[in-house]
């Protein structure tokens, strides 16, 4: 039974997302005059990513041809629900490859008062809408304001295909025939397509969607290039401070030890440093309920973001498969419930070394440390991301998430992550037993002296989340301007890099930080270092602000809630992730130098 547990998790797994597998199916090929369906997507304001409504939400005319019940037909992936798709045809008959242009009037509509506005305040919002065209997207504008404040309205739709044998490598769109929108005015709205043999290959049709200049700007090589010699100074500095002040510590207290021997008194100077906490390092931290389930969370966030970024450079991403939409997101989905095992082993583990006997252990709650580790993000997400399925209900976008679909995402929850998390915490506490920490905790906690100012965590948490936040930024604004900003992110070799020296950074600040942290005698060091490497998402989230005001031309409330939205629950996320390196490189050094401290 047990062997055959990972298999049915894998099965159901993929049956829940089955129709996102089917969609890849489809082999693009057509014969000569079969149907190519133009489905269009959805429509809304150019400076308001977020705020998409269905393409039919416009009242402008529609076909016959069952626009609102012939929806795609492969079905769709839960990733293309969650990235607000909504794809339906367009009703419009075209043919593969018939050659002389083929023009269809799809209808004529004479406009009431109430078209008139809808269309003009779509007119002055700017409005463009998307369509695909055998996967591929095309973009239009609505309409266009004249400089007399005219509005007018494109009628005249044209589609340029280029195809290479049996497949569809290039579509161009462009709109024509502006009329004014007018009470009573009779609008005519009509499509045209020509076929043109080219010989662009079908596997890179999507490379025209790329925008290789802002993304290979030199700008960002070179801010890569920069981040890692800051990596490289930063580690040696930290070495070096690190092996000198150390050994000259370790030499500092072997001389202590001998003078101690002679009978003589132990000078003032020689009573303070790190070493006096030797009894008080390996204490709990406190809340460590809490504690032990911001890191599970935190190595689940570390194993996720890896693993979607290594999904993205090895798998379909790469090359052709931009038109799979909502890829990301459905690599996020699978990621996040395969690596609730990490989770569950990581705070198991981490918890138990603080129960070593069986009577202590008895009395832990670590129950319910597995349920506040499983509870953590779900919630935490479950909270922002209902508020805004209801702002966005209330509008009716399609950024709104189906009842289904939030019914297979909760199915997906209980009956794979939870068991593995669950799984994860049983091997954890099995590991977590072996854990013993090389110094004895005293019984009496001692007192902790006034902080120097570079001792204070006030000081030390804010200062040590900048050099993470430096070594990205640069990337951050890639990303900002990928998502907000309607290009399509691909270079995830890059960001593959800046995590590495993101984590790398992150580490070395915080082993820093902790290092004066326990020299001004302060043991409370586990809740510091997890601070300390986390604050450099309160960092990205400024950086949010910042980019807001000065980089998009945001409007309503809409858009303003889902851009915080996002963007709090990312920076959160950042944080509890770089929290987590810092913490496990703190925790290795802190071993490690208390390993070689002799206690009487
Ligand atoms: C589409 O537009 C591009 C750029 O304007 C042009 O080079 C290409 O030939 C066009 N393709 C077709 C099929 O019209």
């Amino acid at each position: 039974m047990t062997s055959h547990f990972p298999l049915l998790l894998s099965l159901l797994l993929l049956l829940l997302l089955l129709p996102s597998t089917l969609a890849s199916l489809s082999t693009h090929k057509y014969t000569p005059s079969s149907r190519v369906i133009l489905y269009v997507n959805k429509i809304g304001p150019y400076a308001n990513p977020q705020e998409t409504y269905s393409y039919y939400s416009l009242p402008w005319c529609r076909p016959d041809d069952g626009h609102e019940v012939n929806k795609k037909k492969e079905g769709i992936s839960i990733g293309e629900t969650l990235e607000g798709h909504e794809l339906r045809s367009s009703g419009y008959h075209i043919f593969f490859s018939t050659n002389s242009p083929h023009k269809e009037t799809s209808c004529t509509q004479t406009l009431s008062k109430y078209d008139v506005n809808e269309l003009k305040k779509a007119v002055e919002e700017q409005y463009f809408y998307q369509m695909y065209f055998d996967d591929l997207p095309v973009w239009g504008m609505v309409g266009e304001r004249t400089r007399e404040g005219g509005d007018y309205i494109f009628t005249q739709r044209h589609l340029s295909v280029g195809y290479n044998n049996d497949r569809i490598v290039e579509v161009n769109m462009t709109s024509d025939g502006l009329e004014p929108i007018e009470v009573g005015h009779e609008l005519e709205f009509s499509l045209t397509v020509t076929w043109e043999k080219s010989t662009k290959s079908f596997h890179n049709r999507f490379e025209r969607y790329l925008d290789n200049e802002f993304f290979e700007h030199q700008i960002h090589w070179f801010s890569i290039f920069n981040a890692f010699m800051m990596v490289i100074f930063l580690c040696g500095m930290v070495a070096l401070i690190l092996v000198r002040t150390l050994r000259k510590d370790y030499q500092k207290y072997e001389r202590e030890e001998e003078v101690d021997l002679e009978g003589m008194e132990r000078s003032l100077v020689e009573d303070s440093g790190w070493k006096q906490v030797h009894g008080d390092v390996f204490r709990p931290p406190q809340y460590l309920m809490v504690f032990s389930a911001l890191l599970g969370t935190g190595w689940q966030l570390i194993v996720i973001v890896a693993g979607v970024i290594l999904f993205a450079i090895a798998g379909p991403v790469h090359g052709d498969v931009y038109e799979e939409r909502g890829e990301v997101i459905t690599a996020f989905i699978v990621c996040y419930t395969l690596s609730s095992v990490v989770a569950g082993y990581t705070s198991g583990r981490y918890y138990r070394q603080f129960f070593p006997t069986p009577r202590l252990e008895a009395a832990s709650r670590w129950q319910m440390t597995m349920g506040l580790t499983v509870l953590l993000l779900p919630c935490i997400s479950a909270f922002v991301l209902s508020g805004l399925n209801s702002i966005s209900l209330y509008y009716g976008t399609t950024a709104s998430i189906p009842f289904v679909v939030m019914f297979k995402i909760f199915a997906i929850w209980c009956f794979v992550s939870i068991p593995l998390s669950v799984v994860g915490t049983m091997f954890g506490r099995h590991f977590g037993r072996k854990n013993s920490f090389p110094c004895r905790v005293n019984s009496i906690p001692r007192q902790i002296p006034d902080p120097v100012w570079y001792g204070n965590p006030v000081f030390l948490v804010p200062l040590s989340g900048i050099l993470p936040f430096g070594s990205i930024f640069i990337e951050l604004y890639f990303i900002f301007t990928s998502y907000w900003n309607y290009k399509f992110y691909y270079v995830y070799g890059f960001m593959l890099l800046v995590f590495i020296i993101l984590a790398i950074v992150t580490m070395c600040s915080t082993i820093v930080s902790v290092y004066f942290l326990l020299n001004s005698e302060n043991y409370h060091w586990q809740w510091t270092a997890l601070m300390s490497g986390g604050f450099s998402g309160f960092y990205v989230f400024l950086y949010a602000l910042y980019y807001f005001y000065f980089k998009t031309n945001m409007t309503g409330l809409l858009q303003t809630c889902f851009y915080f939205g996002y963007m709090g629950l990312q920076s959160f996320g950042m944080s509890l992730l770089c929290g987590t390196f810092g913490f496990a490189a703190a925790s290795w050094f802190v071993r490690t130098i208390f390993q070689n401290v002799k206690v009487d």
